[in-house]
């Protein structure tokens, strides 16, 4: 029992400790002319879909759920929203060139048709995120369009 007391004991002291350690939540302006949605004047289904289920990780306009204030889920959480940046942010959308924003149109029709986006782990949080098949292919079919017309 004493051990139990001890180990309990140090591990709530860690567990506060490690509040102190916060992570920069801070989104950079947005730039709204270089923004895919307004950039692309993307249609206000699709618009309300990106919103939804991507913008929190792959733009500069994250809305922090209140799980993300209490370490060290604050930190898995702001590491995903720097790597989703990273491979792709809406936010920045007119800045890239042709060659990128082909390459991320394509592999933004493989995530959604495969489902390998919005990440799993999201979607059990975010009941917007959890896309139907509908509105998969809905999102799908608009990508494929534009990357068809050329009108990235
Ligand atoms: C909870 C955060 C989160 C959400 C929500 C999210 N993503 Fe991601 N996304 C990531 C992370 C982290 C990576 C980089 C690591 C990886 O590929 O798994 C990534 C990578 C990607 C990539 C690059 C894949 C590659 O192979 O390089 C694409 C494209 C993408 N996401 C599209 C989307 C789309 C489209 C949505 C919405 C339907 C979405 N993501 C929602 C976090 C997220």
């Amino acid at each position: 029992m004493k051990t139990f007391k001890k180990i309990l004991f140090w591990s709530l002291l860690g567990f506060a400790l490690i509040q102190f350690i916060a992570t920069d939540k801070v989104n950079k302006p947005i730039d709204h002319k270089v923004n895919f949605i307004e950039a692309k004047k993307t249609p206000e289904k699709i618009a309300g879909l990106l919103k939804g289920a991507c913008y929190d990780c792959h733009s500069n306009e994250t809305v922090y759920p209140k799980y993300a204030y209490i370490a060290p889920i604050s930190w898995s959480v702001k590491s995903h929203v720097n790597e989703g940046r990273e491979h792709l942010n809406f936010s920045i959308w007119d800045t890239y060139n042709k060659d990128l924003k082909e390459s991320m149109l394509s592999e933004v029709i493989e995530t959604v048709h495969n489902k390998t986006m919005p990440m799993p782990g999201y979607i059990v949080y975010h009941k917007e995120a959890n896309l139907s098949d509908a509105e998969r292919t809905l999102l799908t079919k608009y990508f494929e369009e534009m990357l068809k017309s050329k009108t990235y």
